[in-house]
């Protein structure tokens, strides 16, 4: 298509988008309010509602949503037993400032699931969460450096953003990385109690733990990798961080935001068997409400009550979304958890669909990750292992695929992640691989 017959071709499809767009830019910076949709194509969208597996644009285009609020609402969009259990806690009030029972119920269910979760905090955002882990963590080891790995993503604030999608000219080498803030305006001092390490490497891991072991305070990373890439560690990988971490009296802190309650109930931590000492929870743990979860070992979190450890939050606890949580983890547990094989049967067909479009296309999509959480990228490369392998990924053809599934009703996040929900059927993925193949066929001509 000519660029005069796409722009004509925007012009239809998201008439209503590019207008309110206009409107938006005048009192919201950017026309968004995340720079993570700054980005959209032809224009950040606007969305009029969403039900199920399906979002609506205010165009009336509708897209079977693969982005899934980045990831929460793992029962797809406005599940009745979430919804209802919301509504039914707002006619008993939205914000006590103190205690319910409900937040106990919570806790004791998240207990149940999660091995790692002797005791919990509730928040409301996945990087507060964090925030309070590393906090935790420096208190209890009185160290101050905390190792993050490249392409690992913990939140937007100063203390962490960093060498999240570091440009590999700007990175040092693979063995030894240099910070990279991801943001202008951070403090300059905000990278000196982080120490960067390439993911999945333990022998880079040994070096630096020989070198340093008595400072760290903890590691945190994403268990399986899904910021950059959905990445898994190697074999072995987990343990040896952990053991790493016994030896120098350091914490391991997994985050999992994205994991947590979607890779199964337990968490990658329980998928893959290993407890670290801190986790973290967000997204998929109330369906598409605002909850964060720290939890932890008791010794460790009590360190919060009577050791000076500060955590607060005017919202922690706010009713609609512990309701909503407690809703969603009893909607995912039903059945003996039925719901993660119906998902996992869908999500692998949908990776194998996927790689075999792409096959008979001639195009080098990699398809890796969990039925549950994958992502798609154009590379060379058969396996991803880091965010060093993810950066070769080719982004302009990502892009363009993206656009093509969009314009044909399919949405998927900027960065190739694909989220399952247990809204979405068979005919779902059946849809899903035609406009694949459509959107692939776009690329080879
Ligand atoms: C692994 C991980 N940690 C932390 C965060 C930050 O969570 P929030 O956006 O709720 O602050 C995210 C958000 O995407 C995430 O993916």
């Amino acid at each position: 298509m000519s660029t005069a017959a796409a722009a004509v071709a925007d012009a239809n499809r998201y008439a209503k988008s590019i207008a309110l767009y206009e409107r938006a830019k005048r009192h919201m910076a950017g026309g968004v309010n995340s720079s993570f949709r700054l980005g959209g194509v032809p224009v950040p969208l606007f969305y009029a509602r969403a039900e199920g597996a399906y979002l609506f644009d205010v165009d009336g285009n509708r897209y079977i949503d693969y982005v899934a609020g980045m990831g929460p609402t793992i029962l797809g969009h406005a599940p009745r037993a979430v919804t209802q259990a919301v509504a039914a806690s707002l006619a008993d009030g939205q914000l006590y400032a103190g205690g319910s029972e409900a937040e106990i119920e919570l806790a004791e269910m998240i207990a149940a699931h999660v091995p790692c979760a002797e005791m919990v905090r509730l928040a409301l955002s996945g990087t507060e969460a964090d925030q309070a882990a590393l906090r935790l963590a420096r208190a209890v080891t009185g160290r101050r450096k905390i190792v993050k790995f490249e392409g690992h993503y913990h939140g937007w604030l100063d203390s962490i953003c960093v060498s999240i999608k570091p440009a590999l000219n700007a990175a040092g080498p693979e063995s030894e990385p240099v910070p990279v803030a991801e943001s202008t305006g951070m403090s300059p001092g905000a990278a000196e109690d982080l120490i960067i390490a390439s993911w999945n490497d333990v022998v880079a891991l040994e070096r630096l733990f020989a070198a340093r072991g008595s400072e760290i305070a903890g590691v945190i990373m994403e268990p399986i990798m899904c910021n950059s890439g959905t990445i898994l560690p190697a074999p072995g990988y987990l343990e040896a961080v952990q053991g790493l971490c016994r030896k120098a009296g350091a914490l391991l802190i997994f985050d999992e935001v994205i994991t947590g309650f979607r890779v199964g109930l337990g968490g990658a931590q329980k998928l893959l068997g290993v407890t670290p000492d801190l986790a973290v929870f967000a997204k998929a743990v109330a369906g598409g409400f605002p909850m964060s979860v720290l939890a932890g070992k008791r010794a460790i979190m009590e360190r919060l009550v009577g050791h000076g450890v500060m955590h607060g939050g005017t919202y922690n606890g706010h009713a609609a979304s512990v309701a909503a949580a407690i809703a969603a983890i009893k909607e995912l547990a039903r059945d003996g958890a039925a719901v993660y094989r119906g998902m996992e049967a869908l999500g692998k067909r949908l990776m194998e669909g996927l790689k075999a479009t792409a096959a008979k296309r001639r195009v080098a999509l990699q398809v890796q990750g969990l039925p549950t959480v994958f992502t798609t990228s154009f590379s060379d490369k058969q396996a991803m292992r880091n965010w060093r392998d993810v950066a070769t990924g080719d982004a302009v053809k990502l892009a363009a695929f993206n656009r093509a599934l969009q314009d044909r009703g399919v949405r998927v996040t900027s960065r190739g992640c694909w989220f399952i929900s247990a809204a979405h059927t068979s005919q779902d993925v059946d849809r899903t691989l035609e406009v694949a193949d459509a959107a692939l066929a776009t690329m080879v001509k």
